[in-house]
């Protein structure tokens, strides 16, 4: 394995959550030199790369409305272009995509399809895309077959905003969203979420506090506001994750449940490093998806720094095997302009 540069290109923040440092330590006992990318200069000089692991959410995001990180991401990807033998981890239309909620929920909605023998599912949903159409939201609820409660998330995945969220107690309190947005029935899960952790063609499942469970159904309470964060981290806890009633416990997710979730995940989004956030329903045990998320914290998943060092390896690998044409996901990049509309 000598020889191999590995360019991680990564906020401040993931940098030092994922503690970067360790990472490139331990890699370079195995003969892999990892390389922090500065996207604001010249990728040229900094490479050559024959694999670049990145997270450029909040330069995606940006890119929107900032002409900055509309440069910023033009350079990243016409240098992508420029060099396909490198190998990018993850091929950005598929991350761009799972920024956006009302793409991610298409998507987790057609699980139940293509795992029709798993019983997985993922709650029912209605996008409301702008405020001209709250007066009508109450019709699209019924025809989506939402109950109540609900709960309203933005449509944007990703920064602090998208984790502000409201849970929704009745047809008078729809007046409470704010657009974009997307509505969802809320499931009773015993308090608990299963994050389940990617990295290449391994998984892990991890425990999380999570929300309560509410009455099903319509009533007059009004609507609670909270922030996504306060709920489903480790150390999470508040009011709104203990449980108001004795419950006994819930099984645990199956593993070959979760297993052929990851498998088909994968192959839909060919992506290797992601996070898919599971529920199991209270009343029906199905293992239902809320949440799927790009390059995760892997928090709880001690053996994350092994199995992301041989990922990179095996794709190494398979690349060499394979001769210098057979590129990775490289040369599926867009253009600024598509990556942003996929927004
Ligand atoms: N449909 C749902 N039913 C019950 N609880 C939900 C549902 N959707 C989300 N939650 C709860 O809200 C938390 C945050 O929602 P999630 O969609 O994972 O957003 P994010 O992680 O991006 O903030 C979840 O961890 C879970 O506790
Ligand atoms: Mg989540």
């Amino acid at each position: 394995m000598s020889g191999r540069r590995v360019g991680f290109c990564l906020s401040d923040k993931k940098r030092r959550r994922m503690n970067l440092d360790a990472f490139a330590e331990f890699c370079e006992g195995h003969g892999v030199e990892v390389v922090e990318i500065d996207l604001s200069q010249p990728l040229g000089a900094q490479g050559p790369f024959d694999v670049i692991i990145h997270k450029l959410s909040d330069v995606i995001v940006e890119a929107e409305h900032n002409s900055q990180s509309q440069q910023l991401l033009a350079n990243f990807q016409s240098y992508v272009s420029a060099h396909p033998s490198t190998i990018l981890l993850d091929p950005l239309p598929a991350m761009t995509q799972l920024l956006d909620r009302f793409a991610s929920y298409r998507i987790m909605s057609e699980l139940h399809n293509s795992l029709r023998d798993w019983r997985i599912c993922s709650p029912p949903y209605l996008e409301i895309h702008s405020a001209t159409e709250l007066p009508s939201i109450q019709q699209g609820v019924t025809a989506q077959n939402l109950s109540f409660p609900l709960i309203c998330k933005t449509r944007v995945a990703h920064g602090s905003l998208s984790h502000e969220m409201s849970l929704i107690f009745s047809a008078d309190s729809l007046a409470d969203i704010r657009p974009p947005c997307v509505l969802q029935s809320f499931v009773n899960h015993g308090a608990v979420l299963h994050k389940v952790f990617v990295v290449g063609d391994r998984h892990y499942c991890v425990e999380r506090p999570s929300l309560k469970n509410f009455p099903s159904g319509p009533c007059d309470r009004k609507t609670i506001f909270f922030n996504s964060h306060q709920v489903s981290k480790p150390e999470s806890s508040s009011d709104l994750t203990a449980l108001d009633e004795e419950m006994p416990c819930l099984p645990p997710p199956s593993s070959e449940a979760v297993a052929a979730l990851v498998r088909e995940l994968r192959a839909q989004l060919g992506m290797a490093l992601f996070g898919v956030d599971v529920i199991i329903n209270i009343h029906t045990h199905t293992l239902t998806v809320i949440d799927i998320n790009i390059f995760p914290g892997y928090e709880g998943v001690p053996q994350f720094f092994s199995s992301l060092l041989s990922h990179i390896e095996s794709v190494l690998d398979k690349h060499s095997s394979a001769g210098p044409q057979a590129a990775g996901s490289a040369s599926s990049a867009p253009s600024p302009a598509a990556a942003s509309r996929l927004l």
